[in-house]
């Protein structure tokens, strides 16, 4: 990275108020120090979404997204960090003084966006020109498409020669023909040497960014050619399966209706917009993408997707197409998904333009008022044609059901499916039920629950909850911020490294290293008194997780070098800038802060503490290695020494670690764990 300098990255974080950057994406309501909204990054109902401004970050306690103005940039529009930072400077007004490397991608980039312009105004001039745009106009006319429409779509003619648009360029621009290539616009021929263009004689339609820079290109034949579209190749400014046709012209439409519509082709997207349905994109003939997904729900906030899948065979064709990836996706990030059967097997395109009764807009209209839900489509699709009526025809609709059925990721969701398939197949739902259980036992569907360890009766007691914190605690705004979260996600390492323990031990364990350790090193950036004890303290204290060791040793980097305790948290922020693993666990860190001091915990109780937990998981692991030792030893003086260890070891736990507190006896059990696993080379 050091992409920018440090100086760029603090001015930029000065002058962009994360609250002013986040309020474009997200509606935020001010709550105390600060703000509140639905989550951008997940489906939520209630706000679980903060923006911090003192602190310069956000964090979602729902799905645990968090970090700076960049990190939000990032993530919102999917841009790298580099990108993020020139955005915001761009809009904040602040000079980038950037490497060479960082420079020459940006410009080839920007060069780019300017061919791509250049470009799309040179095939609009060539379709308005009498006669070579005869052909296209006459093209266009045929297919009803008006003025307005094809201006506002921007679409263009490219001339039926090899040399139209590069020569064009080349005299316009004063730009190689190796940039061009790369560009995507022209081609190499073979052998090498000579260039010559892509689309000749084609009907061009531009394909361009969220902001509504030209990008890419379809070019439809207007002839004879056997490849009805050729489309531009990816390059530096163009993505497929992450950009989405006719999004430019359809974000403020999908925002306004709270519902977006998704089709396969180009005209099954600009037809709409010309019938009014102006909130249509199009994937470009392949399957939405889980990026394209994310993009779309931006800009509704219900997550009202419909779908378009084309015609004929749908119900084959769209399996091809990974209907199945299609839902789970949707179910993941919580779409609302909906399939529109387009009457007469016809595309949006040719349904709005037809005159059938059952066609033009009021079809189109019907057809999205009765979309079925993804779900109940797959089902419906899945058993079609199949005789209910006979016996060997329930069997295999109902084998085909539970395949759809049985992917279902929520619970709730999937029992009211049997219930609903089991009335629809007249057969009986607990009977069904089994075989969906059945179904996701055979193909590991169910989550393996990592927490129930096999010395651990399956119907716990109930203090430690199989699903730790619920996934951590979705929409829990409230409550002990530091002490909830994470659980979910780190009750799992703990548990796998554990060892036969009574159940008083493991209460205390459960409660989390990972915590600890993010309250360790946020004691660096509480205050600048207490930076020496903490950092004495830890002199020979390992952390266990890598992203929390990095940290450490930025920290440590900056040292004593810096102004306010703001100063040293943002040098902290910039030192990691770009690093997207260490995003959550920045974010957390410098949340505990707060909390720390809010609660004016004493410096040594949290190192202690940190401590003891540390203390805990070497010895359990030690106990537990030493167990598996004595199990493997055929020597019995060596069992007996293992045996010796295991007693002092669980003397050391149960009694020495409890009350112990001070540095000194904390380092003295750590130096006994680590004698013993010398001892036996553990
Ligand atoms: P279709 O074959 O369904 O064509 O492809 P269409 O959109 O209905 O085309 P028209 O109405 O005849 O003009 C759907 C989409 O798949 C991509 C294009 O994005 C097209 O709009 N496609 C199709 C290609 O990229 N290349 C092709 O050769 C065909
Ligand atoms: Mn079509």
């Amino acid at each position: 990275m050091s992409a920018v300098t440090k100086e760029v990255l603090a001015e930029v974080r000065s002058r962009a108020n994360i609250v002013d950057v986040i309020a474009e994406f997200v509606v935020l309501k001010r709550a105390g120090n600060s703000y509140k909204g639905l989550c951008p990054f997940h489906k939520e109902k209630t706000p679980s979404f903060n923006v911090t401004p003192e602190k310069g970050i956000f964090k979602c306690y729902g799905c645990n997204e968090g970090g700076d103005v960049f990190a939000f940039i990032q993530k919102i529009k999917s841009a790298s960090f580099i990108d993020s930072v020139r955005d915001l400077a761009e809009r904040y007004g602040v000079a980038l003084v950037e490497t060479v490397e960082d420079r020459q991608e940006h410009d080839r980039k920007s060069m780019m966006y300017k061919l791509y312009e250049e470009s799309c105004q040179y095939f609009q001039s060539l379709l308005a020109h009498p006669e070579e745009g005869y052909i296209g106009r006459e093209y266009l006319n045929k297919r009803g498409m008006d003025a307005a429409t094809i201006e506002k779509f921007r679409m263009g003619y490219a001339p039926n020669a090899w040399d139209g648009l590069l020569t064009y360029l080349t005299r316009t621009m004063n730009v190689s023909t190796h940039l061009l290539a790369e560009a995507g616009l022209v081609r190499e021929k073979q052998g090498g040497g000579s260039h010559y263009d892509l689309f000749r004689h084609r009907l061009m339609v531009p394909i361009c960014d969220v902001e509504g820079r030209v990008i890419a290109f379809g070019g439809r034949t207007l002839g004879d050619d056997q490849v009805k579209y050729i489309n531009s190749p990816e390059s530096p400014i163009y993505k497929k399966g992450e950009h989405l046709y006719a999004l430019n012209l359809a974000k403020d439409s999908i925002k306004k209706n709270d519902a977006v519509i998704v089709v396969e082709g180009y005209f099954d997207a600009i037809t709409p917009h010309q019938f009014g349905f102006t909130n249509t994109v199009a994937t470009l003939g392949t399957a939405m993408t889980e990026a394209q997904a994310k993009r779309l729900i931006r800009y509704t906030d219900s997550k009202r997707v419909y779908l378009s899948f084309d015609s004929d065979a749908a119900g084959q064709k769209a399996i091809e197409r990974g209907v199945e990836t299609l839902s789970q996706i949707a179910e993941g990030i919580g779409i609302e998904l909906r399939i529109i059967r387009i009457p007469g097997g016809k595309d949006p395109d040719e349904c709005l333009r037809s005159t059938e009764p059952s066609a033009g807009v009021e079809g189109f209209q019907k057809a999205l008022e009765t979309a079925p839900h993804i779900t109940d489509w797959q089902i419906e699709e899945s058993i079609k044609g199949i005789d209910l009526k006979s016996h060997s025809g329930r069997i295999e609709a109902s084998r085909r059901v539970i395949a759809v059925v049985g992917k279902i990721k929520t619970a709730a969701a999937r029992v009211e499916y049997v219930r609903q398939c089991a009335s629809l197949l007249n057969i009986r739902e607990e009977e069904l039920l089994v075989d969906v259980r059945q179904y996701r036992t055979d193909n590991r569907l169910d989550a393996p629950s990592k927490g129930a360890s096999p010395f651990q009766p399956q119907n716990g007691s109930g203090w430690q909850g199989k699903n730790g914190g619920g996934g951590g605690g979705k929409g829990g705004g409230g409550g002990n911020k530091f002490q909830g979260k994470g659980k979910g996600k780190f009750q799992k390492k703990e548990e796998d490294e554990g060892a036969p323990l009574t159940r008083k031990h493991r209460e205390i364990a459960t409660v989390g290293l990972t915590n600890a350790e993010r309250q360790l090193l946020a004691l660096y950036l509480v205050s600048r008194d207490d930076l020496e004890i903490v950092s004495n303290s830890l002199a020979d204290w390992q952390l266990l997780t890598p992203e929390h060791q990095e940290i450490k040793v930025a920290l440590e980097g900056i040292g004593t070098q810096f102004n306010t305790m703001d100063d040293l948290q943002y040098q902290l922020m910039d030192r990691l800038a770009g690093l997207e693993e260490l995003r959550g666990p920045l974010t957390e860190i410098i949340l505990i802060v707060e909390q720390i001091r809010k609660q004016n915990l004493p410096v040594r109780v949290v190192i202690s503490d940190y401590k003891s937990r540390i203390l805990l998981s070497l010895a359990k692991n030690c106990l537990s290695r030493l167990t598996q030792m004595l199990g493997m030893s055929n020597d019995s003086a060596m069992a007996t020494q293992i045996m010796t260890r295991i007693k002092e070891l669980n003397q050391l736990i149960k009694v020495e670690l409890v009350s112990a507190k001070t540095d000194e006896e904390l380092d003295g059990l750590k130096r006994r764990i680590e004698q013993i696993e010398v001892e036996f080379n553990l």
